[in-house]
């Protein structure tokens, strides 16, 4: 009997021993994998964090710089560390486009809705993308007189493009004063005054009020080359009316500007002006780059015939002429008066006098 208890009291002893070296193993299994757990949790977070200074450095540096100098008083005092502001260039490619796009000009639109449309606008027509840095500093040049209702439409589709674009831009109205003969060229040299007065602009895309384009990757920003940009146009079947055509919306940086000592002053009057400038470049050994026909789709608003905008006799003299006269007659010779610069919301007005021919 005694040996039998004996030998269940081992039995129980070492059951219990068991138990216990189990329980000890479990419990150390559990510690061991916790830990680990609270490892990997630690290093995904710094990750996450690093992946948002990529995306939002405003959003996580300033909430990283609340959290450093929040107990002492002194370092919150000291000037904000300016590379928070520092973004990202945006993609050469915006990733906001997209493609073709449906333009038409039956149904009236307002500046109201407009701005509604555009909340992100800076006064003056002014845009840059808040998420990335962009790659160029674009002024858009529109020469003008009279035309409200084109302008309308040019806002009302062009705002929301250009910044789908990703550009850093303003918009320029050049508004020519009084009811002398218009000067298109002329206005344009005044835009590019007027424009870098403002701000550092690299880019000028010179556009008529009436063109809109058709595609938003037909980018309104420059190229290596001289832009042609409006080259496949409704007016005239969805194409070029001939090989140096270089009317409607074109670009250029301000170093090619340069170049060619700017436009014509003495173009009074309708045509040969973008024809003279395509010869100032040509005698530059430039050549001119364009988008393809389908991008470059664009349509013009249809209207009469400018009063004080007839077809300029003296165009084809002065063509023939272009590379004698571009050098006494350019942007180093411009001369005009500003009459009036008016803020708007959705674009800058700037009347000037351009004299008389
Ligand atoms: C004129 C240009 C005009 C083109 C297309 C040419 O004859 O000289 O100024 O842009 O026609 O209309």
């Amino acid at each position: 009997m005694a040996g039998d208890s004996t030998v269940n009291f081992n039995l129980l002893h070492r059951t219990c021993k068991l138990v216990v070296l189990l329980c000890l193993l479990h419990i150390s299994v559990t510690v061991v994998f916790y830990v680990r757990s609270l490892d990997i949790r630690f290093a995904f977070a710094q990750n996450q964090q690093s992946h948002n200074n990529g995306t939002q450095p405003n959003q996580v540096r300033n909430t990283a710089f609340t959290l450093q100098t929040e107990p002492a008083e002194t370092e919150k005092e000291a000037p904000a560390e300016e590379p928070a502001k520092k973004l990202e260039k945006c993609p050469e490619t915006s990733p906001l486009l997209v493609g073709p796009l449906r333009v038409e000009f039956n149904v009236p639109v307002s500046l109201e809705q407009i701005k509604k449309d555009n909340p992100n606008l800076q006064p003056g027509g002014r845009f840059r993308p808040k998420d990335c840095e962009a790659l160029q500093k674009v002024a858009i040049i529109i020469p003008f007189r009279n035309r409200d209702e084109h302008l309308k439409y040019w806002l009302y589709y062009l705002h929301p493009i250009l910044q789908r674009q990703q550009l850093d831009y303003g918009v320029y109205v050049i508004n020519q004063d009084g009811d002398e003969i218009f000067n298109r060229a002329k206005l344009l040299n005044v835009g590019y005054m007027e424009a870098l007065k403002e701000y550092d602009y690299e880019c000028f895309v010179f556009s008529d009020v009436d063109l809109i384009p058709m595609d938003d990757r037909n980018t309104y920003k420059c190229f290596s080359q001289p832009r042609h940009l409006s080259v496949s146009m409704d007016k005239f079947g969805f194409r070029l009316p001939y090989n140096q055509y270089f009317g409607g919306v074109s670009s250029m940086s301000k170093e090619q500007y340069l170049k060619i000592n700017g436009f014509p002053n003495n173009y009074w009057g309708w045509g040969g002006e973008d024809d003279d400038i395509y010869n100032r470049l040509a005698s530059k050994g430039m050549s001119i780059s364009r988008p393809s026909g389908e991008t470059g789709k664009c349509r013009m608003i249809r209207h009469e015939r400018d009063k004080q905008n007839d077809p300029n006799p003296q165009r084809f003299d002065r063509i023939a002429h272009t590379r004698e006269t571009m050098y006494k007659d350019g942007i180093k010779s411009l001369s005009y008066r500003v009459v009036k610069t008016d803020k708007f919301d959705l674009f800058t007005k700037i009347t000037v006098d351009v004299g008389k021919p």
